[in-house]
């Protein structure tokens, strides 16, 4: 019930938030544009470095765009994407998150089997405290599904690290986030390791 409040309010911020993003523009980025990420997040964004970079391929273009321009905005504060997406124009962003969503994502290697499987417990099944299953807001694959981005096969270090920002920001002025904290406020460290470990082994 909570889970559903929480979908709907959701997706009705959005639904604003996106409608500033209305820019309809097709045209697959330049070379020269995509090799200002590839550095970091690969070619085809399959991460460049997994113990320092998140993948952006299969990640759904709205949600990269936002992540975009709440960098720009110091809404998501991180120095080194701040600059990067300071030089962005609205274009080149919606030409970028296309291009990446198209992208098929490898999934990472995991060598603890009994941690993935307690992960994969808690994302189909919610936390001990009470957080709800990643699945039903994530997809039940982790694929995501609007407004919800996709979760699975992310390293492990970055989806552990991002739980943390979550439960640890005193605030968020975006709903979504907010959201976000409420579940991360119910996760132990060891959830958080485990569900980590799952992810990034999810295709
Ligand atoms: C110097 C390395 C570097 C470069 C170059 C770079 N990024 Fe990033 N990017 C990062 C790091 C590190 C993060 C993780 C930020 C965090 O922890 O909040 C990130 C995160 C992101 C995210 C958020 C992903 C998510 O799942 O929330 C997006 C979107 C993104 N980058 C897009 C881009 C695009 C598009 C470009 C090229 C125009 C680019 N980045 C260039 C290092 C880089
Ligand atoms: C009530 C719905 C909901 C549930 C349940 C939920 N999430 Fe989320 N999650 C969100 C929303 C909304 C966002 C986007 C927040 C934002 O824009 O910063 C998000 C973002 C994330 C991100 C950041 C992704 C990225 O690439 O930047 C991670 C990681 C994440 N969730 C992991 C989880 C895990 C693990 C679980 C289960 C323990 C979970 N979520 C359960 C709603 C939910």
């Amino acid at each position: 019930m909570q889970t559903a409040i929480f979908r709907h309010r959701a997706s009705a911020a959005l639904a604003l938030m996106l409608a500033a993003f209305a820019i309809p523009v097709n045209a697959a980025p330049s070379k020269t544009l995509l090799q200002r990420c590839a550095a970091c997040h690969g070619a085809t964004g399959n991460t460049a470095a997994a113990a320092l970079y998140p993948n952006l391929a299969g990640q759904s273009a709205a949600y990269i765009e936002l992540q975009l321009a709440n960098f720009r905005s110091g809404e998501r504060p991180h120095a080194q994407m701040r600059a990067v997406a300071e030089l962005l124009t609205g274009p080149e962003m919606c030409e970028l998150a296309a291009f990446y969503a198209a992208q098929p994502v490898k999934p990472q290697r995991s060598p603890d089997a009994a941690l993935e499987q307690q992960g994969r417990r808690l994302f189909e099944h919610g936390s001990a405290h009470g957080a709800p299953a990643c699945a039903s807001c994530h997809g039940p694959q982790g694929h995501g599904q609007a407004p919800f981005p996709r979760i699975a096969s992310q390293p492990a270090g970055y989806t552990l690290e991002q739980l943390k920002v979550y439960r640890d920001a005193p605030k968020f002025n975006n709903p979504l986030a907010s959201a976000m904290k409420e579940v991360a406020l119910k996760l132990s460290d060891a959830d958080m390791r485990a569900v980590s470990a799952y992810l990034a082994t999810a295709p």
